[in-house]
């Protein structure tokens, strides 16, 4: 098999970043065996884990994942520091680009200027960060086309666990007519925990403790997070091109226990289920609220901080997925399998496929 080398650069060296990063590492060999892909990591740059550029000899990333552990910063390793991200982007002559900031519901930022400028520079981009994809989907997805470049955001919807992927290249040729899932962990467990007589305040403080939610949970309870996850999907799979705000939206934080008691009286449990559905003129509507689900249904058996997604379609019976939603492992894994599948694209690109 022939080995080509993708270049890569990291912008955000968190959680997730360090996930994609050990999946690299772990299997750096096995990339190229299987695959033919060998990586050189030519920079990384976080404002807090710090900012380095190797071009020619590439970062050592085992050892960069060892100064994380130990909590000391990137500068000490071989290579130039100082760069802020967008110089990083800029200079760093990568073929991809891994965006792994935070997400930023409001405007996209950070994010979305480093997508803009390492599309503009002709990388390809693999990120994580919901914020730009979903609030700004069609000029980055057409940016992109105008650029002949790439842009993968598999693990921005249900982390490491397939929907954009398998949609795009699975579910090939089958017309998308709806979607209904559970699509955020953290008000998953909130709820399946209220659903064992915890009240509210107790599930998210145990889920706090757990490290499933933030100090501030709203963007998880308000329903904010799986609200940008629709939106995602119905312009990524259903050629949608709904804004977030056009999602109609309510979280968790209004339900008591006597509401579950209530719905397990009548075989039923409470879900926060994100949906969306194409009327007979093409329309997409999109929404995310707490819902009644029958016990029999295969949503109402996914518990605790698992996700799921059921894609109905026009060419077989629904097909539903379910897995991990979050997690360092689990979205860094979302982010190598785009790596694989821009890997894939320029290979065929280079033989004129
Ligand atoms: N964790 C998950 O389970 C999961 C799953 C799917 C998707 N995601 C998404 O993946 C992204 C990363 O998540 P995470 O859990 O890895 O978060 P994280 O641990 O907070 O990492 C984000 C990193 O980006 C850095 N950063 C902020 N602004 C930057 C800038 N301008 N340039 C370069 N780096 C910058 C942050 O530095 P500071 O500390 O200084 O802010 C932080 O180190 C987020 O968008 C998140 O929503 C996360």
């Amino acid at each position: 098999m022939t080995v080509e080398e993708l270049k890569l650069a990291f912008v955000g060296f968190g959680a997730v970043a360090q996930g994609c990063a050990g999946h690299l590492v772990r299997n750096e060999q096995y990339l190229q065996q299987a695959y033919g892909l060998r990586y050189k990591v030519v920079s990384i740059s976080d404002p807090v884990k710090g900012s380095l550029q190797n071009k020619n000899e590439g970062i050592n990333l085992q050892q960069a994942l060892e100064r994380m552990k130990e909590r000391r910063r990137l500068e000490g390793l071989k290579g130039k520091p100082g760069l802020s991200s967008i110089e990083s982007i800029e200079t760093s002559d990568a073929d991809v680009m891994i965006e792994a900031t935070l997400t930023n519901l409001e405007n996209g930022q950070p994010g979305l200027s480093h997508i803009v400028c390492a599309l503009e520079a002709g990388m390809d981009v693999a990120t994580s960060n919901k914020g730009p994809i979903a609030l700004h989907f069609k000029r980055l997805h057409d940016l992109a086309k105008s650029k002949r470049r790439y842009l993968r955001f598999e693990s921005t919807v249900m982390s490491g666990t397939p929907v954009l992927n398998m949609n795009e290249f699975c579910l090939a040729g089958a017309k998308i007519n709806a979607l209904r899932g559970i699509l955020n962990g953290t008000t998953n467990y909130i709820l399946t925990e209220m659903a064992t007589g915890r009240n509210y305040s107790e599930a998210l403080k145990l889920a706090q403790e757990l490290g499933y939610a933030e100090a501030d949970p709203s963007g998880d309870v308000e329903a904010y997070d799986p609200a940008a996850k629709i939106t995602i999907l119905v312009n990524a799979v259903m050629g949608a091109e709904l804004n977030l705000s056009d999602v109609e939206r309510e979280g968790i934080t209004r339900i008591g226990i006597e509401d579950l008691e209530k719905a397990a009286k009548d075989s039923k449990r409470i879900k926060l289920i994100a949906s969306a559905s194409r009327d007979e003129k093409d329309r997409v509507k999109a929404s995310v609220k707490p819902t009644l689900v029958p016990e029999t249904d295969t949503l109402a058996q996914v518990s605790g901080v698992m996700n799921a997604l059921q894609i109905s379609m026009d060419s077989q019976p629904d097909v539903t997925v379910i897995g991990p939603g979050a997690g360092a492992d689990s979205a860094g894994y979302g982010l190598l399998s785009d790596i694989l599948t821009i890997h894939r694209l320029r290979v065929m690109e280079k033989r004129g496929q």
